[in-house]
């Protein structure tokens, strides 16, 4: 019980990374809010969560909108009293289609960005005067280790999470008076139940021949490292960037 009664938002936990984030964190005693723009996927987390005892709520998110994420702030604090740790997953992802940077139209970037880069800093615009007001909380955001490669074919998705590192770095020099800590999380290529045309299983093949430790990465590689930012373990610990890929990058 790492986690106990500590108030997690994760945005995007409707579905892959985040459901299994919500599900572990709740397994460690956290009380667990879903975020996610797809309503039906975000109650059927949390009520797989709450059936193993455990808690958790869903609130339909869209994080590109200042409005809902503000409404999420709001009803989380107002339920729990006060937000400890957001965590923020929600992105475009799973949905992209690979394809040279000149075809990717302006309404294609422009949607991505809304939701993978001003979605954090809208995320964190609603939350943090919460956290601010304990003068204690932490924000986890969740990059991608294909930024330490550089890998074509999704520029605009390369170039978002990119932006995450950055915010990360800014936003924990800022916010440190406060006690809260800002950190990033850079999962490799992790298959989850959805599918999709990110990395072919060739490319995956390759990329594991490059990994120090020899095999696909799986989503519960992942957790360890959200649990640690997440609990009073990592308190001195802030606008750093764990990578978690096998040790295919190395930085
Ligand atoms: N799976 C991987 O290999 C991998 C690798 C590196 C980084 N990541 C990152 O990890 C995170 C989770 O990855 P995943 O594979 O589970 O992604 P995914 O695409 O399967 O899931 C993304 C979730 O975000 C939600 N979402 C999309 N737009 C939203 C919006 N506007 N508001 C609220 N929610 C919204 C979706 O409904 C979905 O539940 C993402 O940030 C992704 O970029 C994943």
């Amino acid at each position: 019980m790492r986690l106990k009664d500590k108030v997690i938002i994760i945005t995007g936990a409707g579905q892959g990374l985040g459901a299994m984030y919500a599900h572990k964190l709740a397994e460690e005693g956290a009380k667990i809010t879903i975020a996610d723009i797809n309503e039906e996927k975000a109650r059927k987390v949390a009520d797989d969560i709450n059936a193993k005892g455990y808690e958790a709520i869903a609130i339909r998110t869209d994080v590109s909108n200042e409005q809902s994420t503000e409404a999420l702030a709001k009803l989380v604090s107002e339920r729990y009293g006060h937000i400890d740790v957001l965590v923020n997953n929600a992105s475009i992802f799973a949905t992209i289609k690979m394809k040279p940077f000149n075809e990717i139209s302006v309404k294609e970037w422009d949607n991505l960005m809304g939701v993978n880069l001003r979605g954090v800093f809208l995320c964190c615009k609603a939350v943090i005067p919460f956290m601010k007001k304990k003068k204690m909380g932490k924000v986890i955001n969740i990059s991608s280790s294909t930024v330490f490669m550089g890998r074509p074919y999704y520029l605009h998705y390369v170039t978002s999470k990119a932006g995450v590192i950055g915010f990360t770095r800014a936003l924990a020099k800022e916010l440190g008076e406060w006690n809260i800590n800002v950190n990033c999380v850079t999962p490799g290529g992790t298959k989850t139940e959805i599918p999709r045309d990110t990395v072919s299983p060739e490319q995956f093949q390759a990329l594991i021949n490059q990994q120090c430790i020899k095999r696909q990465e799986v989503p519960e590689d992942l957790v360890g490292a959200i649990i640690f930012l997440s609990s009073d373990e990592s308190t001195f610990i802030s606008g750093q960037t764990i990578n978690v890929d096998g040790g295919l990058n190395l930085h």
